[in-house]
């Protein structure tokens, strides 16, 4: 069965979604129809990608019943009043992570999900790399023995993109991609919520003279410390001010497994020191983040949620966001970064 697919905005993510989607079979994935605030941009996003149908507003696109899924790819500060929108007008959900931005929201985002009975998930993609699942097995056979200690780190510098560290714009590591290390320990951990989390960090201060200057705040970078039951441990690192060598690695009792590089979209994994590539496939257009074609593995999890009349998917779970958004919102309270929409 072919999944009807509404690309909500026009920007760099959702270039690079619409690419992953058409790697896919086209009797599986289309995409159908494309909205932007501006209907020139949605034009030219559509020309590009051979989209038929435009809307010049984002409730334009609410209201199209051809479409059986909106991939909501703007930025943070919008995910809980589009994803509203849209499931309000009982469309089914692909949401750009961070899935809003507090626990506040996502609770918000997942009871309107409910209410709507719609499918609503948020877009870690990395959970359904083909890499990320052979972890999942090689855990569950418990080929590295009892877990002792899981570290991840994604360190960019991005310092200079606006939506990376401007506070209006839901700027900051954590959000921005310190969420990619704290899903993978979760998704080792298996949803596991931890005894206890520290967090220390540095900050920037951006945004307007008018707010005080704690207010301004948004991390540039931070370390976390997790501890879970039974002596189980882990270690996330995240920075937009450098480049980090971005692993990930599990250590167990009989062994180790190792994402060497990119370990948000790995496509090589080293198991007891025997490595194994993933490639993802070739883009058909230059895209704008690396191996955004594996972004493809998410869309056809959303497709077979939909088949089997899902309203959300077991491997990304609305838990699994909420306990995301929760350990979030501790860390950020920890090292003292404050949203406007915290106080909402
Ligand atoms: N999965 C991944 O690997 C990945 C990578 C990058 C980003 N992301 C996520 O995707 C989201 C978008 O990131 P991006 O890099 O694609 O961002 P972007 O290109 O800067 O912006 C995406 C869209 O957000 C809207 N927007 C941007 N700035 C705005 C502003 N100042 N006011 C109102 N709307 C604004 C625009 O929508 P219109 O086109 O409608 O004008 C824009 O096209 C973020 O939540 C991010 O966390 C995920």
């Amino acid at each position: 069965m072919v999944i009807r697919w509404g690309i909500c905005s026009a920007g760099k993510i959702s270039h690079d979604f619409t690419v992953a989607l058409k790697s896919l079979p086209p009797e599986h994935h289309q995409v159908v129809a494309v909205a932007a605030r501006d209907r020139k941009r949605a034009q030219d996003f559509a020309q590009k990608h051979s989209i038929p149908r435009v809307h010049g507003s984002y409730e334009d696109l609410a209201k199209d019943p051809e479409i059986d899924v909106v991939y909501v790819g703007s930025i943070h500060p919008h995910h809980l009043p589009l994803g509203i929108l849209f499931m309000n007008a009982k469309k089914n959900i692909l949401c750009e992570k961070p899935l809003a931005m507090n626990l506040k929201e996502v609770q918000e985002l997942i009871g309107t999900a409910k209410k709507n009975d719609v499918f609503l998930m948020e877009a870690v993609w990395t959970r359904f790399f083909p890499v990320s699942m052979e972890i999942s097995r090689l855990l569950s056979q418990n080929e590295v023995g009892e877990l002792k200690m899981v570290r991840a780190e994604f360190g960019v510098p991005i310092m200079h993109v606006m939506r990376s560290s401007q506070k209006e714009l839901g700027g900051g590591a954590l959000l921005d991609i310190g969420i990619y290390c704290l899903q993978f320990v979760l998704m080792v951990y298996n949803g596991e919520k931890p005894e206890c989390v520290q967090a220390t960090g540095v900050c920037l201060d951006t945004g307007s003279e008018l707010i005080t200057l704690q207010n301004q705040r948004v991390d540039e970078g931070m370390i976390i410390t997790l501890k879970f039951s039974g002596h189980r441990m882990a270690v996330c690192t995240c920075t937009i001010a450098a480049e980090l060598p971005n692993e990930a690695i599990i250590v167990g009792s009989k062994g180790t497994i190792k994402i060497p590089a990119h370990m948000w979209c790995p496509t090589s994994l080293i198991v007891n020191g025997v490595e194994t590539q993933y490639p993802v496939p070739e883009p058909y257009l230059p895209l704008n983040f690396i191996n955004s074609t594996g972004m493809r593995y998410e869309a056809e999890e959303v497709r077979q949620c939909l088949l089997k009349g899902l309203k959300e998917s077991s491997r990304m779970s609305h838990a699994d966001s909420a306990l995301l958004a929760e350990i979030m919102d501790e860390c950020r309270r920890q090292v003292g970064v404050v949203y406007s929409q915290d106080s909402h």
